[in-house]
C-alpha cells in the first residue's frame, strides 16, 4: 500500500479506530520486522489522534527498555512493577489512568503528561513489550481506547 494514511475528521473516536485500524493492519502485512513495524503503529497512531506521546517498552530481562515511539524523549529503562508501565507488565493487564499525578509511583518522563493508558503486548503467554499512550488532558483514555489499541496491538507478531 502506499505509506500515507487516511485521517479521517470524525470526531467520534470509535469510527476513527475504525477508520485507522485496517490501515495499520495493510502497514504491517508482508513486513516481518518487528521494530518497522512497532514504528509505523506509534507514527500511525500519533498522526491520527495527534497524542502527546505514543510509544513501545520491550521487555529486556528484567527491565521495560524504551522502543519505537513518537514525541518528546521519555526514560529509557522501567523496572517490573514500577510506573504505570511496570505495573501493567507486572499485573498483565491494561492500565487507564485518568490522572496521572493520582497513581502511585507514576514516572513523569514529561510534567505535561496527564493521563495514559498502557496495554501489555502478549507472546506465548509472557509480556514481551506494552503499549503507553500518555495525553496532556486528565481523563484522555477510556474503554472504548482499550478494546480498539487491543485490536491493533494484536496486529502485531513478535515471532
Ligand atoms: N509514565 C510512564 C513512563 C513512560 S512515559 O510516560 C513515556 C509510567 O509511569 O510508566
Amino acid at each position: 500500500m502506499a505509506e500515507d494514511l487516511n485521517i479521517t475528521t470524525s470526531t467520534n473516536k470509535a469510527e476513527q479506530y475504525q477508520s485507522l485500524i485496517p490501515q495499520i493492519e495493510a502497514l504491517l502485512t508482508g513486513e516481518s520486522d518487528l521494530i518497522a513495524n512497532l514504528a509505523n503503529v506509534c507514527a500511525a497512531l500519533k498522526e491520527q489522534f495527534k497524542w502527546f506521546w505514543v510509544g513501545f517498552y520491550l521487555v529486556k530481562g528484567d527491565e521495560l527498555v524504551l522502543g519505537p515511539f513518537q514525541g518528546l524523549v521519555a526514560c529509557t529503562r522501567i523496572g517490573l512493577g514500577r510506573g504505570v508501565c511496570g505495573a501493567a507488565w507486572q499485573q498483565e493487564k491494561t492500565l487507564i489512568v485518568p490522572d496521572v499525578d493520582a497513581f502511585p509511583g507514576h514516572i513523569a518522563c514529561s510534567s505535561l503528561s496527564k493521563s495514559e493508558i498502557v496495554l501489555p503486548l502478549f507472546n506465548d503467554g509472557k509480556v514481551v513489550a506494552v503499549l503507553d499512550v500518555d495525553s496532556e488532558a486528565f481523563d484522555q483514555f477510556d474503554e472504548t481506547d482499550a478494546v480498539y489499541l487491543q485490536q491493533i496491538i494484536e496486529l502485531v507478531n513478535f515471532k
